[in-house]
């Protein structure tokens, strides 16, 4: 999507066998600052601080740090090495396993000689896959979109969303924004409420700098502020991502995606997820006790950072001293909350049946070969 005016990307590779090129998201919004990864340890690192971060982008991270981990060791037991670093960053996003998966299976039978070269490709692909998934996901919510502008073309289409599921959380596009992005662009009359999302605050700090840059008109709310929104009438839709879906529908997503979907039942608003299929569990079932949710370190709760009115970055701490924190970064939000899942296949309802019958081919893939 557009920075100033011009087309970027979360991540890209210019040369095979070279380093990988990401956005330091820790550093916006107020600085766009490129940072360079030459090898698995980067990328690791990468991932596990946060300078991407996204469930789709944690999984193209990932995948390229299997090729840059095979330049200085291609061998099985390298490579093994290598995943089992990555899957130690981050245990919720349900992409980082899918996209080791799919480099193991890429290279795994073949000659260490031809293994570099083949790692770089499958790792491009996978960028260019999410592109497409994201493209498709974006073509298949835009007509709820439509028809809520046609049913109240003498106002602005209100949507919430919470956490950053945008473009800077996929390679492009994003999943929750592509939707959006798609209706901008048909000139549908749109207004965003934006979720701060504390305590890493990827509303404020990434959604509404993204927004900003495509020229999307939007307000950021405090997280305390959507269930007001949503009794008053100034909610008609509510699309968030998320990092993990069960076979059964249950979404495990941003923590306070929960408390959304509980506002939005009791108000009768429609709650969609943008759910890209790398995204589903299909050997999970039930979301609340089977998804591994995140607890990170409580100095993201006790302390802000921003910049100063003389420019400097600084943070500070809003406790007293000795107060102790706890920071669970995702919750579970139970299928019978979700209106729809919006998918690169389509709508489908938030239940078993309905995933099962519209992704068969995933689901019995993984069956056999969990
Ligand atoms: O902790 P983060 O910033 O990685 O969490 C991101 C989210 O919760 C997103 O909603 C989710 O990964 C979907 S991104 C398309």
């Amino acid at each position: 999507m557009l920075v100033d005016g011009k087309p970027m990307r979360s991540i890209w590779s210019t040369q095979a066998g070279g380093s990988v090129s990401i956005i330091d998201q820790t550093k916006l919004p107020h600085e766009l600052v490129i940072e360079q990864l030459h090898s698995l340890g980067d990328a690791a690192k990468a991932i596990a601080t946060m300078a991407v971060r996204g469930a789709p982008l944690i999984g193209a991270t990932a995948a390229y740090g299997i090729a840059l981990a095979a330049r200085a060791d291609a061998s099985d037991a390298g490579l093994a090495e290598a995943s089992a670093v990555l899957t130690a960053t981050r245990p919720t996003a349900r992409n980082l396993k899918w996209a080791l998966d799919q480099m193991h299976t890429a290279l795994i039978d073949l000659p260490i000689d031809q293994r570099v070269d083949v790692a770089y490709q499958r790792a491009d692909a996978i960028c260019e896959e999410d592109i497409q998934i994201n493209k498709a996901i974006g073509a298949h919510g835009l007509p709820l979109i439509q028809a809520l502008a046609t049913a109240h073309p003498e106002r602005p289409v209100n949507v919430l969303t919470h956490c950053n599921a945008g473009w800077l959380a996929t390679v492009d596009w994003g999943t929750a924004t592509a939707p959006l992005y798609l209706a901008h662009q048909s000139d549908i009359d749109l207004h965003i409420w934006v979720d701060e999302t504390r305590p890493r605050s990827q509303g404020a700090a990434l959604t509404a700098w993204e927004l900003g840059h495509q020229g999307i008109s939007h307000h950021l709310i405090t997280d305390t502020s959507s269930g007001h929104l949503m009794q008053t009438g100034q909610v008609d839709l509510i699309i968030t991502g998320t990092d993990c879906v069960t076979a059964t529908g249950d979404v495990c997503n941003k923590i306070g995606t929960y408390l959304v979907a509980l506002a939005a039942s009791d108000n009768h608003i429609p709650m969609y997820v943008a759910t890209p299929s790398p995204t589903i569990n299909w050997c999970l079932c039930d979301g609340r006790k089977e998804i591994p949710i995140e607890q990170r370190d409580e100095e993201e709760v006790t302390c802000m950072s921003g910049r100063t009115k003389a420019g400097q970055i600084e943070r500070i701490r809003i406790t007293p001293p000795t107060t102790s924190a706890m920071n669970y970064a995702f919750d579970v939000t139970p299928s019978r909350l979700i209106t729809g899942l919006i998918t690169e296949r389509g709508l489908v309802e938030a239940s078993k049946e309905a995933l099962s019958r519209v992704f068969s081919d995933a689901a019995a893939n993984t069956q056999a070969n969990p």
